[in-house]
């Protein structure tokens, strides 16, 4: 029993909970992701409804992820065993959905790192397009990278829950909001901005004016709400479990969502103007951060230092977000299989970086390889986004709704009754009805396509 207190830890505070959580959620999902989604999706269409979503979605299943943790203070297979043993799978679900997302999400973490090592040598990218495509191609250089993000991951998780992850989440969040902060002026003050800025708040309802192209929207959005809000997987149980009483989860869950939401969009507002003042294209897809960016840095005064600062913050925030992933893992091995922490870390860290090996490889010597269609990269992220995150979603909300039940979730949301729960009614509705029907909806019109 000492010995499992001891390996499971605890954050030390409110504050800190929060910083750790708003650093799983905010992502590349929010800098590389959002902006790009939203440049192919009409811009602030795609914003509007994304907003819509993480109200109406978002919030609720953020609320039950955390109150289920925190009930059962375990990792999501034992959080839902211990509540009732047939829904075990959901929890199983997320662990796998895990594994699939960090062995893609630290090729491009690599990625990242990459990108800092050539701007901080100095070196002058003058063709974007075929430094990215030859990096990217190298059977050996993206294998390093992803390797080395791997390892400064599985560091973090090592030292444990107050002492790795929640201080490195509170050096890297606030060092993230000012960078970004700097960035969106610098690009918002360039001349010709203005219509990027137009771009992601005015919206154009011409681009979403078939069936089409509005379910494409939704979907893309749906997606985008569970995985930049680190949903649907369990990600929050985890964190949940490390929960003390008192901690009120529906602020938390408010402020996370908002802060998530405000540097997703502060994002946009660094891409967007830059793109449009040096005459690139908003829609330019995953190459958005890799191959438009690194061009507006080159052709803006000073550019090479704003570079640097952008890719550390994106290196910032991928790095939190990738330890909330081996933390799910992590927990598992150390709750159910009663490893110790530093074991559990290095022996999931290496399976992960197995995995992402091929999916390094998948935009170069493995391209080849195609799984219905696509490459292994693109078969992680659509397994992981369009398929195992809403499914886990979907039945965590029947699980909360009709099965542990709303009273129960009330019970731990409202700390015993302590805390007032003015939502409940709606935090029901959604739960039973609106987050279920929205995402079996969406699901379904997306795969009859
Ligand atoms: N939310 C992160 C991002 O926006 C990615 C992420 C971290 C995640 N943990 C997760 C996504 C758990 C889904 C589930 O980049």
């Amino acid at each position: 029993m000492k010995n499992e207190k001891q390996s499971r830890g605890k954050f030390s505070s409110s504050f800190g909970f929060i910083m750790a959580a708003t650093g799983s959620a905010v992502g590349l999902g929010n800098l590389w992701k959002f902006p790009y989604l939203s440049g192919q999706n009409g811009g602030a269409v795609f914003v509007i409804v994304y907003i819509i979503f993480a109200l109406a979605i978002g919030v609720p299943i953020m609320l039950a992820e955390m109150s289920i943790g925190r009930k059962t203070k375990l990792n999501p297979i034992g959080a839902y065993k211990s509540l009732n043993k047939r829904f075990t799978f959901i929890g199983v679900i997320g662990v796998i959905c895990a594994f699939v997302i960090l062995s893609y999400y630290s090729v491009i973490g690599g990625w990242v790192i990459k990108y800092i090592v050539t701007f901080f040598s100095g070196t002058h990218i003058s063709d974007a397009t075929g430094f990215f495509n030859n990096f990217i191609k190298s059977p050996v250089e993206p294998v390093i990278w992803h390797i080395i993000f791997m390892a400064i991951t599985c560091f973090i998780v090592i030292g444990g829950v107050s002492k790795g992850i929640e201080k490195s989440s509170k050096i890297m969040l606030p060092a993230l909001f000012i960078l970004i902060i700097v960035v969106v002026i610098r690009s918002v003050t360039l001349s010709g901005g203005l219509e990027g800025i137009k771009y992601f708040i005015i919206p154009d309802f011409s681009k979403v004016n078939s069936f089409d192209e509005l379910s494409k929207v939704l979907l893309s959005a749906m997606g985008q709400v569970f995985f930049s809000l680190s949903l649907g997987m369990g990600a929050l149980i985890t964190y949940g479990s490390y929960l003390k009483k008192d901690v009120n989860l529906q602020k938390s869950s408010y402020i996370i969502t908002a802060l998530d939401t405000l540097v997703a969009i502060l994002a946009g507002f660094a891409i967007m103007p830059a793109v449009f003042a040096f005459g690139f294209e908003p829609s330019a897809g995953p190459g958005l951060l890799f191959v438009t960016l690194p061009k507006v840095f080159e052709s803006m005064p000073l550019g090479i230092i704003f570079a640097i600062v952008f890719f550390i913050l994106v290196f910032f925030a991928a790095v939190s977000s990738s330890v909330s992933l081996l933390e799910v893992v992590t927990s598992y091995c150390i709750d159910n299989l009663k490893w110790s922490r530093k074991f559990s870390s290095i022996f999931v860290s290496l399976i992960m970086t197995f995995i992402g090996v091929f999916a390094a490889l998948s935009f170069g010597p493995l391209g080849n390889i195609k799984i219905f269609g696509i490459t292994i990269f693109e078969s992680l992220t659509f397994l992981s986004d369009k398929i195992l995150m809403p499914i886990g979603g979907l039945f965590m909300c029947i699980f909360v709704g009709y099965v542990w039940g709303i009273d129960n979730a009330s019970e731990e949301i409202t700390s015993g009754g302590k805390i007032k729960f003015r939502w409940k009614k709606l935090f029901s509705i959604s739960m039973k009805y609106i987050a279920p029907a929205i995402i079996l909806i969406i699901f379904i019109t997306s795969f009859l396509q």
